[in-house]
């Protein structure tokens, strides 16, 4: 003998949602962090259900993927061709035939919904041992919904769909929001007596009320106290609100755990995002997925973060980042991009205009500007040059690059991968470096410096340079001794043009120290 099934939650979402004029279904539609789906499934989830029932139809794979990705509890059930809500939920108690106690029926498409709304539904309903209770709201504009008609006594006669109201039932601004407790085996009768005795020849769910009250069962009416949370998205505008509604009201909630939101009208964080005391969050900033801040952080402005975790104290300015993990008390920007499994250690530096992807910054170590960082370990205190280029790929393969503790690489430097710099070592700048550089070391690929004199005025005369050049002495006995001691030293067919792209190995003696890095 089966196990009596006490709680069975069935969500509607085999509708098309014509009006969205999406090749997405309707319910798959995101805001802010989950589809409409998942923030009803999220919704429910309190219920305790020994089963999940989601109707299917309407990109009926393309949802029944969905479930698989965010509930895996939850099972598709396919009403191939949808006719009205009753049909569904018959349809899906025709899989769960076993079901007893309460059926839990929401629409898939009212992604306000609080779960505690509906704990409130499921515990009246069963207190009052009801056959059927809905949600209803008041709402200051009922346009396109069910109405709930009341008797002389308050109770509920009947819903009515707007297409077959009446005036006077037309005013009503008591609505359905498409939320209901059942009794099981009560619920199955009636589904078998409905009716399409109606304006859209559909199979009403809600007819089911009105079965009830005529053959006097129990049926009542739970008012939601925000009626925010009973609305529904039938179009892309509808959608938009929903996503500013629910944007509000989850800042409302991270300020009032002390979380400080500079500008809310332009800070958008997914439900799925925690945040620390005292963390701050200036404007125009989304925090996206699996994003966690820390106590005291601040993030924003214009920074975006999804999938990324903000250490304790850490700063993110104007930043992009996905699936990054900036440690306590780091910098990041203004203007930095942070990519998959960029890390950095306790307060380390990534700033303006550097891109980090799969790398970890050492902690107190330092890449300030305009800088790639790929595929490397970088040790603790090192410091990169401005213009540091991790060479990553060679057009075949990505490889590895490892900078030491308290290394120190000049600016305009190319790391050639796979290549080490090993713990304290120097890097001249304007190096590209493809051989490893032992510890302590200095290495050097830079050409040495020539000045061939009086060049400019010999080669670009009439030109502001060569005016600027006079004004600061320059002679045309210069000039011609420049010519004359060039003549006497270059090899045959080597011009004055090709000289000054031409070099040879840097003078020892002369290591890149504070005029090759930046701090
Ligand atoms: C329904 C209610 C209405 C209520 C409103 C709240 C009925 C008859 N009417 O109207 O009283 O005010 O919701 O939003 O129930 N669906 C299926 N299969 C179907 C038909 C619909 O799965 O055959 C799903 C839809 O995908 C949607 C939900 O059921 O998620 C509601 O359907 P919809 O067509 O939006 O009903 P409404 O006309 O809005
Ligand atoms: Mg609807």
């Amino acid at each position: 003998m089966s196990q009596p099934r006490l709680r069975t939650v069935v969500v509607l979402a085999a509708g098309e949602g014509k009006r969205m004029k999406s090749a997405l279904p309707k319910v798959l539609h995101p805001i802010l962090g989950r589809t409409l789906l998942g923030h009803v499934l999220a919704a429910a989830e309190p219920v305790a259900a020994d089963r999940t029932l989601v109707v299917v139809g309407h990109g009926a794979d393309q949802v029944t993927a969905h479930l698989g990705e965010v509930a895996g509890h939850a099972e598709p059930v396919l009403q191939a061709e949808q006719h009205g809500t009753g049909h569904a939920v018959r349809i899906a108690l025709e899989s769960a035939p076993d079901a007893t106690g309460t059926v839990v029926v929401l629409n898939g498409d009212v992604p306000l919904l609080r779960a505690g709304t509906v704990t409130e539904l499921v515990a009246a309903h069963e207190a009052a041992g009801a056959a059927a209770t809905v949600l209803a709201a008041e709402v200051a504009d009922p346009t396109g919904l069910g109405r709930i008609v009341r008797g002389a006594d308050g109770g509920l006669e009947q819903i009515v769909e707007e297409r077959d109201t009446t005036p006077a039932q037309r005013a009503i601004r008591e609505i359905n929001a498409g939320i209901y407790a059942f009794d099981a085996g009560l619920l199955r009768d009636a589904l078998g007596k409905l009716s399409t005795d109606n304006d859209q020849g559909e199979e009403y769910l809600t007819d089911v009320f009105g079965q009830f009250a005529a053959t006097g069962e129990t049926v009542a009416v739970h008012v939601a106290a925000d009626a925010t949370e009973t609305l529904g998205c039938n179009d892309r505008v509808e959608l938009a609100a929903l996503r500013r509604l629910l944007r509000d009201r989850v800042n409302e909630g991270w300020m009032r755990t002390g979380v400080t939101i500079l500008d809310p009208a332009t800070t958008w964080i997914d439900v799925t995002v925690t945040l620390g005391r005292d963390a701050v969050v200036d404007q125009n900033t989304q925090l996206c997925g699996a994003t966690a801040v820390g106590p005291a952080a601040m993030v924003g402005p214009d920074t975006t973060l999804i999938d990324t975790t903000v250490g304790a104290g850490a700063t993110v300015l104007r930043t992009h980042a996905v699936g990054a993990n900036v440690g306590p008390g780091a910098s990041v920007g203004p203007y930095a991009y942070l990519r998959p499994e960029a890390t950095l250690r306790e307060k380390a530096k990534v700033g303006t205009f550097v891109e980090v992807k799969k790398s970890e910054i050492g902690e107190g170590a330092k890449v300030p500007h305009l800088t790639y960082v790929g595929d490397a370990t970088i040790g603790a205190r090192a410091n990169i040059g401005a213009g540091t280029l991790f060479v990553n790929y060679d057009g075949v393969r990505k490889s590895h690059t490892t900078v030491g503790e308290a290394a120190f690489v000049g600016c305009d430097t190319s790391l050639v991968a796979p290549v080490e710099v090993g713990a304290g070592a120097y890097v001249a700048a304007g190096s590209a470096i493809t051989r490893d550089v032992p510890p302590g070391a200095l290495g050097v690929t830079r050409a040495q410096q020539r000045n061939v004199e009086g060049w400019v005025l010999r080669r670009r005369a009439g030109t502001r340079s060569a005016a600027a050049a006079e004004r600061a002495g320059v002679t045309d006995g210069a000039a011609a001794a420049g010519a004359a001691e060039r003549a006497g030293r270059e090899t045959p067919g080597a011009s004055e043009g090709e000289a000054i792209h031409r070099g040879s190995v840097a003078g020892e003696g002369r290591p890149a120290s504070g005029d090759t890095a930046t701090e």
